[in-house]
């Protein structure tokens, strides 16, 4: 357990109006730790990084027995055929069942609705592991969690088999798989690469969830033949550059459908044409992920059947996944918890600290249908405040508050007014949560405590400081007043409707705000993503953790104009960073260009500490979270985190997911895979 020290206190008084001072004598406090024993009272093994899965040719290749049916029928070519000449082989080892048996369900239920299938153009699949089940991407970081920390050299291979860097480490080529094809049929190669990358990563009217800088500012991307492609980059880069490849970030989508439909290729499209040129409803799409979407009723379900496809095997040369068909329940993301307890889904992130107990207790029963296990991770809540001065401004009060939360004393004072402890208290009764700064939460391996600057519950502190701005309650209404406009200060803050965790914290938030003369407005929205997208909100509470610096790192620092979501760009692309900010995308930089895991660690400590002394987010609180699973499912590795390197959908590899024969359960489309006009 690390040490929390006071050595930053000192620092941070110095930088903070004296006033404040004789009121406590202290302004910041190491922060609280999670209890040494931790929840998670798991002991498993950890791998090699080359144990996991590797690629070569195999002896014979056997399929799913209804495919063979269908090959024999003169409907689909044969196996062989249609698997690339080195598949990529899961190695038994690495599976805690083993070799497993073809068939079945597997039953997700999310509170996400698809918005469509053009993920290259930014569209979301509704999450909670649809779009992990369709996209594969050039690496993977999701499965990590099993491999031993000397082996952490960056990411694991997926599409991309090796990679190799030229000598001064400017350049960096990837060699794909050769032979893998899209699910229907048409083989994936550089071409779809590249339309990736130059129709869309750098087309700025797309809105990519690869960011334009997502590859660091200024690199190119050449096409070397059908299956290797190279980056150059304008500064040597280090071997975490490679993760910006993984999840969401570097997943090709298929050139051949999508071409005829970019408006460089087809006159007739527009940017909001091609963006919704794979509609939710239009079935089904053409993926490279073990399963493919065949059915989406809305409100009510998406089924999802094999890939004949799918590139990767066993060691006995079974085409994976084992499972036939996957469904996704839409309906919310509390009911995930309840179905999977209750045995009538197959997997929940139990991320709704309020059902812990009973959740637990039930699945500790002889007789429950589901095995829980605390991961070492944990979830984290925070509030963002909008830094823009443009975006989402509507009138002059906008305009003054959004001057104040760019006031480092107004975050601070914010941060004072709210009693974590009593945050977490409020979405969970127990010893489940500790307070969250901000930034790094504690389970990530770059959480530094000593660099965590924690700014204790202290009422009369926040007032001192709110006073100290000339926020003061003018009108003896009780609600402090805008010393420019002169109205009531007044912040309306943004959170997800579904879920009820959200709405227990921003009930406290509104209570301890109030306490000191801020109104907060709540506004519970359907779709947060979508608030957060276009900038128009002035605060929002969300579920928001960083664990590892390179994972979507355009998510929590501006290494791009598009993000973080809080510090939006106006249309002209302006905006106006703080010095910090600067300094923490110089420190992701040197992340990015380092070989020496210390320089990294150091780099990812100083990002911590400047996180949290200028509250760039007001941290709630964070606890752990269980994963549960279904007991009928094998393979389902123990130890698998709700979130670390990547969410549990991926860590936990569902395509080496299985069912014994006797324990299956009936498939609604039994027979079938997906059908291309
Ligand atoms: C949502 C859920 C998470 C996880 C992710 C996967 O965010 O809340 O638990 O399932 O989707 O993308």
């Amino acid at each position: 357990m690390r040490k929390p020290t006071r050595k930053l206190t000192l620092a941070l008084m110095a930088g903070i109006s004296g006033l404040a001072l004789s009121t406590t004598g202290v302004l910041a406090e190491p922060v609280p730790l999670p209890p040494e024993q931790s929840l998670s009272t798991l002991e498993y093994e950890l791998l090699g990084r080359d144990d996991l899965w590797t690629y070569k040719a195999l002896d014979s290749y056997s399929e799913a027995p209804f495919l063979t049916e269908l090959v024999e029928a003169g409907s689909l070519p044969p196996v062989e055929e249609r698997l690339p000449a080195e598949p990529l082989v899961h190695l038994t080892g690495a599976m805690s069942d083993g070799i497993g048996e073809y068939g079945g369900v597997f039953r997700h239920v999310i509170g996400g609705r698809p918005e469509g299938w053009n993920w290259l153009a930014g569209q979301h699949q509704g999450w909670g592991g649809i779009n992990m089940a369709i996209q594969e991407c050039f690496v993977r970081v999701g499965p990590l969690w099993q491999v031993k920390a000397e082996d952490q050299s960056g990411p694991l291979p997926n599409l991309a088999k090796s990679w190799d860097w030229n000598d001064d480490r400017t350049e960096l080529t990837l060699h794909l798989m050769e032979g893998v094809r899209w699910s229907d049929g048409e083989p994936f190669d550089t071409e779809d690469v590249a339309f990736w990358w130059d129709d869309n990563v750098h087309d700025d009217n797309v809105a990519s969830r690869m960011p334009k800088d997502g590859m660091g500012e200024g690199t190119t991307m050449e096409v070397i033949d059908s299956h290797t492609f190279k980056f150059t980059f304008k500064e040597p880069q280090g071997p975490s550059r490679v993760q910006s490849l993984a999840y969401i970030q570097g997943c090709p989508g298929p050139a051949h459908i999508l071409k005829p439909e970019h408006p460089k290729y087809n006159p007739d499209a527009t940017y909001d044409s091609y963006r919704s040129a794979q509609p939710a409803d239009m079935l089904p799409p053409v993926v490279l992920g073990p399963w493919v979407p065949v059915i989406h009723r809305p409100d009510e379900i998406v089924v999802m059947r094999r890939n004949p496809y799918y590139w990767k095997v066993d060691e006995a040369g079974n085409q994976l996944p084992y499972m036939n068909e996957m469904h996704f329940k839409l309906t919310s993301w509390s009911d995930r918890t309840t179905q999977a307890v209750a045995g009538t889904g197959d997997f929940s992130n139990m991320e709704n600290p309020g059902n812990y107990v009973e959740a637990l207790k039930q699945s500790q029963a002889e007789d429950s249908p589901t095995k829980a296990q605390f991961g070492p991770r944990v979830l984290s809540w925070e509030i963002e405040l909008n830094f823009s001065n443009t975006v989402g401004v509507e009138d002059e009060v906008d305009k003054e508050l959004r001057d104040l939360f760019r006031n480092k004393d107004f975050r601070v004072a914010l941060n004072y007014a709210i009693d974590r402890d009593a945050v977490g208290q409020s979405i969970a009764r127990g010893p489940f949560s500790y307070p969250y700064t901000g930034g790094f939460s504690v389970g990530s391996p770059y959480f530094d405590a000593d660099a965590t600057v924690y700014y204790p519950f202290d009422t009369e502190i926040a007032m001192a400081m709110l006073d100290e701005l000339g926020v003061v309650d003018t009108d003896g209404n009780g609600v402090r007043n805008l010393p420019g406009t002169g109205a009531d200060i007044e912040i309306d803050l943004t959170y997800d409707n579904g879920e009820p965790t959200d709405k227990k914290q921003v009930d406290a938030v509104v209570s301890m705000l109030g306490d000191v003369g801020i109104r907060i407005l709540p506004r519970a929205v359907d779709d947060i993503d979508a608030v957060a997208d276009t900038g128009n909100f002035n605060m929002i509470e969300r579920r928001h953790h960083w664990l590892i610096p390179t994972r979507q790192t355009c998510e929590y620092v501006p290494i791009s104009l598009g993000c973080p979501d809080w510090h939006p760009a106006d249309s002209e692309g302006n905006r106006d960073l703080f010095d910090f900010e600067v300094e923490m995308v110089d420190a992701v930089n040197l992340i990015q260009q380092t070989w020496d895991p210390a320089e990294a660690a150091e780099a990812a400590a100083k990002i911590q500490q400047l996180w949290t002394e200028n509250a760039y987010t007001i941290g709630l609180t964070q606890a752990p979270a269980a994963l549960l699973i279904n007991k009928r499912i094998k393979n389902a590795h123990p130890g698998t985190p709700v979130f670390m390197f990547e969410w549990a959908e991926d860590g936990v590899v569902r395509e080496r997911l299985w069912t014994p024969e006797g324990e299956q359960l009936d498939e609604l489309l039994a027979g079938q895979i997906p059908e291309y006009e």
